[in-house]
């Protein structure tokens, strides 16, 4: 690449070597939606991915000096119709982390102070190096399509108290990594937006980790629906394990899952394990579902199974061990 090369120019062959077998329109949907600002319309970046796979025709091929990313034109004219799958990101969680604090169903502003303080001082105590929220941060009443309470909380003070809680989290554990994924609540938002004000839909200024301010904590932002692992679980929100959870929730998420899985949602500590018969040796799966950090008998549902939990995770060698805590009146029991 010679000095004079512009910035999207350098952009789209960085993505072109770093993906050689990806489809230009891949690769041209991939570059638009991860560089905003750069390029005008998905269309003319594919327009110049083509260029510089040498797909724009003899003339353009003998014409442009970079020519080792050009691709071999096809023989055939006719393209396979677009497709609009969008694959769900996939995230590993660093393996480095040793012991990994897990805790969601925090439900902001109907979330339990002493439940959390009692977590907090056990993620102090055992010195996690690493703390991972898994949804349901915030509870997003007022964007929900339910009947209000007009006397609730009001979407400005819910949003205020989850930066509240995330700088608490930031100053209290200063140097640890701190992730962040949505859950079906948070999720509101988008729901929201997508029906009563869908011209805001892309505005930056409207997404949930702007809203938030994560990048002043520094706590790290998993979007929504991507699929976290870290060492050999699956780490999921709970809420798209079809059915509801039933009287155990880790063992309906074992079931539809058929791996190793920890996850929220169903605001209830359960566990459940399943040895499976292998081609070689047979070996268990495991599941978890956590207790939550909310309110536990709300108006709206007063009678429940709900209880106060959270899990640290130990890695060892990317094999990870859950140890289940539930909370009762400010103690762990
Ligand atoms: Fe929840
Ligand atoms: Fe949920």
């Amino acid at each position: 690449m010679g000095k004079a090369t512009k910035p999207s120019t350098k952009i789209i062959l960085e993505y072109i070597a770093n993906f050689p077998d990806a489809p230009a329109r891949t690769l041209a949907r991939k570059i638009f939606n991860e560089n905003k600002g750069f390029f005008d319309t998905q269309e003319k970046v594919y327009g110049r991915v083509k260029y510089y796979l040498g797909l724009n025709g003899k003339k353009a091929r003998e014409q442009l000096e970079i020519k080792q990313f050009f691709r071999e034109p096809k023989k055939h004219n006719r393209m396979l119709p677009e497709s609009y799958i969008e694959k769900r990101e996939r995230i590993k969680l660093p393996s480095g982390m040793k012991k990994l604090g897990i805790f969601g169903d925090v439900h902001i502003p109907y979330h339990d102070n002493e439940a959390l303080e009692t977590m907090f001082d056990k993620f102090e105590e055992e010195k996690v190096d690493g703390i991972y929220i898994n949804g349901d941060l915030l509870d997003f009443y007022a964007l929900s399509f339910h009947e209000k309470d007009p006397r609730k909380a009001r979407f400005k003070d819910e949003i205020k108290a989850g930066r509240e809680l995330l700088e608490y989290m930031r100053e209290r554990f200063s140097g640890v990594p701190i992730y962040f994924i949505p859950g079906n609540h948070e999720n509101r938002l988008e729901r929201y937006l997508r029906r009563k004000a869908v011209e805001l839909l892309d505005v930056d200024e409207f997404r949930l980790d702007v809203l938030l301010q994560v990048g002043a904590t520094r706590i790290q932002y998993i979007p929504f629906r991507s699929k976290v692992s870290f060492g050999n679980y699956l780490i999921e929100h709970g809420d798209k394990i079809p059915g509801a959870g039933g009287v155990v929730p880790a063992r309906t998420a074992l079931m539809k899952l058929k791996t190793n899985v920890i996850i929220n949602h169903f605001h209830k500590t359960s566990s459940s394990s399943q040895r499976v018969y292998n081609v070689d040796d047979s070996s268990t799966i495991n599941g978890y579902s956590l207790g939550c950090m909310c309110e536990l008998e709300p108006e709206y549902l007063e009678i429940n199974e709900w209880n106060h939990g959270f899990a640290i995770l130990d890695n060892n060698n990317q094999k990870i061990s859950v140890r289940q805590f539930k909370i009762e009146n400010g103690k762990i029991i």
